[in-house]
C-alpha cells in the first residue's frame, strides 16, 4: 500500500506536426494519503495530464515520480499494470461505463482475469452497496440516472481496493446537488477506506470542502494551500 507519491521536475510535452505542447512544465508535488486534495485551473491548465501520470497511464517527458520509494514507470509494462491493479482507482467525468453491461457487470470488470483473495461476485455487491445501489445490481447505464451511474463507476474503482482514488472531474456532468452527493461519497470512502484522494473540479465551493487545494495554470502549479477546517478527516 503506497502511502507518499512524490513528483520531481515533472514535464510532459506532446508533439504534433511542427508543434509542441508543453502540459506540464517542471512540477514538483507530493501527496499523502491522508490528504483529500482538490485540482483547479482552468481547461487546458495540465489538470488531467497530472492524473495520468500520477495514475501510471501516461510517462512523463522528463522528472519522476515516486511512489513510496520507487521509480514504478520505470518498470515493465505488465509490472505497471499490475501496480495500477493494487494501488489506483480512476473515476472520470464521463463515467465510461459498459452500455451493455449492468451495474454489477460493470462493477466487475476489473477483476476480469486477476486472482484476488476474495470473491468477485460478492464483493462486487459490496462496493455496489456501498455506494447506495443495492437495488440496482441488474440494471444497464441507460436505466441509471447520471448520478447513479457515476456511483457504479465509484464501486467500479474501488472494487479492487486501491490505496488511492484519481478523480477527473467526477462531478462535471451532474447537476450541484448530485454533485454534492457524489463529493460526500468520495470523502466517505477516503474516511473508510482510507483511501488518498486527488479530485480535479471547476466547482469552488466544493473545491473549498477539501484539505488541500492545488491551483495549476498552462502547466505549473500556481499555488498549493492546506486548509485547516472541519472538512479536514484524517
Ligand atoms: N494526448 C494529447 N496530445 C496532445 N496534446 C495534449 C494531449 N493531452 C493533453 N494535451 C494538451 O495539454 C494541455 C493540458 O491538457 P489537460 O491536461 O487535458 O488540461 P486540463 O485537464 O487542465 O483541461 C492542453 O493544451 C492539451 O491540449
Ligand atoms: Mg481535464
Amino acid at each position: 500500500m503506497i502511502s507518499h507519491i512524490e513528483c520531481m521536475n515533472l514535464t510532459r510535452n506532446f508533439k504534433g506536426d511542427g508543434t509542441q505542447t508543453i502540459a506540464l512544465k517542471d512540477v514538483n508535488l507530493s501527496f499523502n494519503k491522508g490528504e483529500f486534495t482538490a485540482i483547479i485551473g482552468p481547461s487546458g491548465s495540465g489538470k488531467s495530464t497530472l492524473l495520468s501520470l500520477l495514475g501510471t497511464l501516461d510517462k512523463p517527458s522528463e522528472g519522476t515520480i515516486m511512489y513510496d520509494n520507487e521509480e514504478v514507470l520505470r518498470q515493465s509494462k505488465n509490472k505497471i499494470a499490475d501496480f495500477r491493479f493494487e494501488e489506483i482507482g480512476f473515476i472520470f467525468q464521463q463515467f465510461h461505463l459498459l452500455p451493455t453491461l449492468t451495474a454489477l457487470e460493470n462493477v466487475m470488470t476489473p477483476l476480469f482475469s486477476r486472482k484476488v483473495p476474495y470473491n468477485k461476485l460478492e464483493r462486487a455487491k459490496e462496493v455496489l452497496g456501498q455506494v447506495g445501489l443495492s437495488d440496482k445490481l441488474n440494471s444497464l447505464p441507460s436505466q441509471l440516472s447520471g448520478g447513479q451511474q457515476q456511483r457504479v463507476a465509484i464501486a467500479r474503482a474501488i472494487v479492487h481496493k486501491p490505496s488511492w482514488l484519481l478523480a477527473d472531474e467526477p462531478t462535471g456532468n451532474l447537476d450541484t446537488e448530485t454533485g454534492e452527493r457524489i463529493y460526500d461519497l468520495l470523502k466517505e470512502l477516503h474516511v473508510q477506506e482510507n483511501c488518498g484522494v486527488l479530485f480535479v473540479t471547476h466547482d469552488p465551493a466544493l473545491a473549498a470542502k477539501a484539505n488541500r487545494i492545488i491551483t495549476m495554470k498552462d502547466g505549473s502549479v500556481l499555488s498549493d494551500k492546506l486548509l485547516e477546517h472541519v472538512g479536514a478527516t484524517l
